[in-house]
């Protein structure tokens, strides 16, 4: 009687510190054997020619969840779960929404029941904190923590939800109490306010100007804001879908200090610029994001600063809103400014062979980094490692084997999601993910899924480690405790 259900046999093995070659032995969904010449499983998978990898975790994600201006994501839990599996990424965590004085707790059992049945693999939840109030915080947060809700999304931009910087003193107060990790959405909201209304009285409407009402100084102030309260407070902080070099500069300026500050940033940063909103009709639309894309002399930047491991984490901050659908980029209003469009790209799929290909096969980053970055250092900010995030004796059996030579070109027809365009289209990758496995069952083999919508399974996240206050605010705790 064998003792692995499935061997992978004579791999090239990937960890966030290792590469090495041999076997993975899989039993009851787990990992409980790595070695040479293990013994023969129920199934063997011949990995040659082969890297396994820890399946990614695409920390930020945006399905089936509400928005304020009629707009609708075009990604659930099924389609965007089917996508991310196929782009070789088997943990997702979106984000639960607060709506403003909705209690932490129902808006996460709102979400549960928005999840239920639906994901082909595993998910845990994100909270968007938009009420802060001492009301709220005080009902749900401390509980919401302790029940594995553990990470929590402040904007300082978007009317519907933004805190004011003395809201977000409560959300950092009660984070560093709880040891939970807040994610940082930075951008200066009256400046973008006071920008937009100019740009509409000019008669500057048309996509390209949604960048020029963020510009780079929009996200470089609120990112030192941001990292100034939470160095007041002691409290460490993540900033997501960091766009530009000059808000990696704050970045980077903080973690010289010694601070615990933790950056997120995204490929439409490394492959999308500003030179895209100029495509003919209203093709710009597909590339509105907040923050925007940059001029393309600032990807470089954002690779240098991924390969310095300023960045923690790549995330597709996935947000897809079909171009041709009037509920979608093409909303009412939004071909008479770049305001009403809806903000967000789509990359769930793409996101890890577009930095396979372009970071490791072209030498920007190492296949450790590539691991690091798409998988174990979220395991480890959001508190999933080591049951998620690396490949070792013990966790769970997800694994990716990647072909590093596969030649594919990018083109929407070929993705699994449910949006109708990829800003990507018409790229040439080398390197693709060949088969993934969500604790050790097959659920994409050479782009053929499997596995019904509905085996994944919600994961609680634990406190993370890397949400531990280092002792040292600048003011006495027992003022804000
Ligand atoms: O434009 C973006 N990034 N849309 C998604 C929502 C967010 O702020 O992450
Ligand atoms: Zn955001
Ligand atoms: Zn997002």
């Amino acid at each position: 009687m064998a003792e692995y259900d499935l061997v992978i046999r004579n791999t090239t093995i990937a960890t966030a510190s290792d590469v090495v070659k041999g076997d993975i032995g899989i039993a009851g969904g787990r990992v409980v054997a790595l070695g040479e010449r293990l013994d023969k499983g129920r199934r063997e998978i011949d990995g040659t020619g082969r890297i396994a990898v820890p399946g990614g975790i695409d920390a930020h994600v945006h399905f089936d969840q509400d928005t304020a201006d009629g707009s609708v994501f075009c990604d659930d839990f099924e389609s965007g779960s089917r996508a991310a599996a196929a782009g070789g990424t088997t943990t997702i965590i979106p984000f639960a929404y607060q709506n403003k004085g909705q209690p932490l707790r129902d808006a996460v059992n709102k979400y549960h029941a928005r999840a239920e049945g639906k994901s082909l693999i595993d998910y845990a939840f994100h909270v968007i904190l938009s009420d802060a109030s001492e009301k709220i915080m005080g009902q749900d947060f401390t509980a919401l923590v302790a029940d594995g809700y553990t990470s929590f999304k402040v904007y300082m931009t978007y009317d519907d939800v933004k805190l004011t910087d003395r809201e977000m003193l409560d959300a950092l107060a009660a984070a560093r109490r709880e040891q939970a990790m807040l994610m940082i959405h930075a951008e200066n909201s009256d400046c973008i306010t006071w920008l937009t209304e100019r740009l509409e009285l000019k008669g500057m409407t048309a996509a390209k100007f949604h960048a020029t009402s963020r510009p780079f100084v929009v996200e470089r102030e609120a990112t030192h804001r941001a990292i100034s309260l939470a160095e007041l407070l002691d409290v460490p902080m993540l900033l997501v879908h960091v766009s530009a070099k000059e808000a990696m500069h704050e970045i980077q300026r903080a973690q010289a200090r010694g601070l615990r500050v933790y950056g997120e940033t995204c490929p439409q940063y490394l492959f999308l610029s500003e030179e895209d909103f100029e495509k003919p009709g209203d093709e710009g639309a597909k590339c509105v994001c907040s923050p925007p894309p940059r001029g393309t002399d600032n990807q470089e930047h954002i690779w240098t600063g991924l390969a310095a491991n300023t960045f923690h984490v790549l995330s597709s901050d996935h947000a897809a809103f079909k171009f041709d659908d009037v509920r979608g980029k093409k909303l009412p209003g939004a071909r008479e400014s770049f305001r009403k469009i809806p903000n967000g790209v789509p990359g769930v799929e793409t996101r890890l062979p577009l930095l396979f290909s372009e970071g490791v096969n072209k030498g920007r980053i190492s296949l450790q980094q590539f691991v690091a970055l798409s998988s174990t250092n979220a395991a480890k900010i959001y508190g999933l490692h080591p049951r998620k995030g690396t490949i070792a004796v013990g966790s769970d059996a997800d694994i990716v084997l990647w072909d590093p030579e596969r030649k594919v070109s990018l083109t929407n027809s070929i993705l699994h999601h449910n949006c109708d365009y990829t800003p990507y289209e018409g790229r040439e990758l080398t390197g693709y993910p060949v088969m993934t496995l969500s604790r050790g069952e097959v659920v994409m083999d050479e782009g053929r899924m499997s596995g019904s919508a509905g085996r994944g399974r919600f994961q609680k996240c634990d406190r993370p480690e890397a949400a531990r206050p280092r002792g040292r605010p600048l003011i006495d705790p027992s003022i804000f405790n």
